[in-house]
């Protein structure tokens, strides 16, 4: 399993329930990565998507407690159980958890590829996720030269569960 984010330097991700930089190259990162994938987010990020609804050309699952929610172009799981039997459905494709920091937080450990998105910058953000440089089980494996677009810059990195 797989997760994709975008980070600031004190591992922010989020403000205000949105993203916290407009970054067009990250965005054709993530939509060149996960298309034609399996996609798991939480119901806030769900609900941050153009219309609500889940991503095109993707297999969308969404996580939520409310047994009541219903969302176009997604399947609604309610339980780490039950998320984790959809997903059995999927074993021979690759899965990418693609927030939020709730999402990210409680499946990172079981994931054996990170892509991290990282900003060079304090964007202000008010929701975080683990510092995975502090996670002694994930090595960087790949670092992009640095990219700047609407004076942000930030860089590609790749980390990979030890062996
Ligand atoms: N920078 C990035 O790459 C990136 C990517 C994605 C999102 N974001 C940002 O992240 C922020 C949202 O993150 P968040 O942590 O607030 O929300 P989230 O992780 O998107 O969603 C949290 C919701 O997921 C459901 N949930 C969580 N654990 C569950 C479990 N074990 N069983 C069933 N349902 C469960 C609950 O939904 P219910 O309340 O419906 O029960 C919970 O309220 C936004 O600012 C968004 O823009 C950033």
């Amino acid at each position: 399993m797989n997760l994709i984010v975008a980070v600031d330097n004190k591992w922010g991700i989020g403000r205000d329930g949105g993203l916290l930089a407009d970054l067009p190259g990250d965005m054709k990162f993530f939509r060149e990565t996960t298309s034609g994938k399996v996609v798991v987010m939480g119901r806030k990020t769900l609900e941050t998507l153009p219309g609500a609804k889940g991503l095109p050309n993707r297999i969308n699952y969404v996580v939520t407690r409310n047994p009541k929610f219903k969302a176009k172009n997604c399947s609604v799981v309610h339980s780490e159980d039950e998320l984790w039997e959809a997903l059995s459905m999927h074993l021979d494709e690759d899965i990418f958890i693609i927030g939020g920091a709730e999402i990210y937080n409680r499946f990172y450990k079981s994931c054996d590829r990170l892509y991290v998105t990282k900003i060079d910058a304090d964007l202000g953000a008010d929701t975080f996720i683990t510092n995975f440089d502090e996670d002694e089980d994930f090595d960087i494996v790949f670092e992009s030269d640095p990219i700047t677009e609407n004076d942000i810059t930030y860089r590609f990195t790749t980390y990979e569960k030890k062996k």
